[in-house]
């Protein structure tokens, strides 16, 4: 979601956020194409496993279909919450877990784009308003249709919409607006998941009911909840932890430093940091992990990357400065 309003304040962009206007242009079969592909039938299973950010994602006759093209490095992101504001109407956390934010295709080089295929719009409140976040950009129209969650009910998922509804919540807002949000602004963006992919026989919606799933199977394999549990970091309203122990630990155990996100106070503007030249803020809110894909990003077939020495935390860096709160009584389920 980033730069989101709806959801945590300060998850702040790790790159510049280029115009998808720059790709070429439709395949004539009414559905946003990004690379122009051919409506054949993708049969990735014949094409060769690349990995994506290699040079030889880049070779022309590449299908990009079959190998995640341009927006190779992809990263799993989390939220953590203490509560969503609606709680009361049964909007709840999951206990003992982090929630799931998205799958984002970011650019090879950290920069990344965003709303690729305005005919896959299904974002009701678009934010950014425009595919840049710039007043040049082309405007994201607000969507009005049956909410995203409807695309799930011809396929019998009722029993991914649970999941997605204990798992994939929003804050203050229907969470179904929250993965048309996520759908729509970063899926889109994937050369894997774009509708010609799906080959002649598409069912309208496949590619939305596929990026909930891959999304969710990159999530159940990064328990960050339970990592951190198991290296001594757990919720807590009396103990602050330093932001090396969230870094060490899920380094740890995925095998590259994500970026961690926190929200709320600055430290220089609270009690424990006044004076100090720390401006982080400190509150854990998010991690992104960083990968690599080979072959379609839907295989899962990842390999985990450093974040960018440029831009790993919004979290002040102070010994004992960061709060990982307990959740607020009644948010959870
Ligand atoms: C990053 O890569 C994208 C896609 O290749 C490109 O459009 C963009 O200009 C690059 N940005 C920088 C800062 O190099
Ligand atoms: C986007 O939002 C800004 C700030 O609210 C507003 O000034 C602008 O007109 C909006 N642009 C579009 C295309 O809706
Ligand atoms: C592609 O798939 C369609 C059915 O979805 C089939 O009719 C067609 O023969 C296939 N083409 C090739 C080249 O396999
Ligand atoms: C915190 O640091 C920022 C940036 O240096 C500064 O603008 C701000 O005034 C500081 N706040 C306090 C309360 O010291
Ligand atoms: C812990 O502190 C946070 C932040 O003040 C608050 O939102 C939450 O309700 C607290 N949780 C408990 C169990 O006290």
């Amino acid at each position: 979601m980033r730069t989101s309003t709806a959801l945590v304040a300060g998850a702040l962009s790790a790159g510049s956020v280029v115009s998808a206007s720059w790709y070429g242009g439709g395949n004539g079969n009414g559905h946003g194409s990004l690379y122009g592909e051919s409506s054949l039938n993708h049969t990735c299973v014949l094409e060769p496993t690349l990995l994506s950010c290699s040079a030889a994602t880049y070779e022309p006759g590449v299908d990009t279909c079959c190998a995640e093209t341009f927006g190779g490095l992809v990263l799993a992101t989390q939220f953590w919450n203490t509560y969503t504001v609606l709680q009361d109407e049964g909007q709840k956390l999951p206990k003992n877990s982090w929630t799931l934010h998205g799958l984002w295709p970011d650019f090879c080089n950290g920069s990344y784009t965003q709303y690729c295929d305005l005919n896959r719009q299904y974002d009701p409140e678009p934010s950014p308003n425009t595919t840049n976040g710039l007043p040049s950009g082309t405007p994201v129209p607000p969507y009005k249709g049956p909410s995203i969650a409807t695309f799930l009910k011809p396929f019998g998922k009722f029993d991914l919409l649970a999941w997605m509804n204990t798992y994939w919540v929003n804050r203050d807002g229907p969470n179904a607006d929250f993965w048309g949000h996520e759908f729509s602004k970063h899926a889109t963006c994937f050369s894997t998941f774009d509708v010609p992919c799906y080959g002649p026989s598409y069912k309208k919606h496949e590619d939305v009911v596929d990026f909930f799933e891959t999304a969710i199977m990159y999530y159940l394999r990064l328990p960050t909840f339970k990592w951190l549990k198991q290296g001594g970091v757990t919720p807590s309203n009396s103990t602050q932890y330093t932001l090396s122990d969230f870094q060490g630990i899920l380094k740890g155990k995925y095998g590259a430093t994500p970026y961690i996100g926190c929200s709320g106070p600055r430290f220089n503007t609270t009690e424990a940091g006044k004076g100090s030249s720390d401006t982080g803020r400190t509150e854990i809110s998010e991690v992104w992990y960083y990968s690599h894909v080979k072959g379609r990003t839907q295989e899962g077939r990842s390999v985990p990357v450093e974040v960018s020495p440029t831009f790993t935390t919004t979290c002040a860096k102070t010994a004992k400065a960061l709060w990982y709160y307990e959740r607020s009584d009644g948010a959870e389920f």
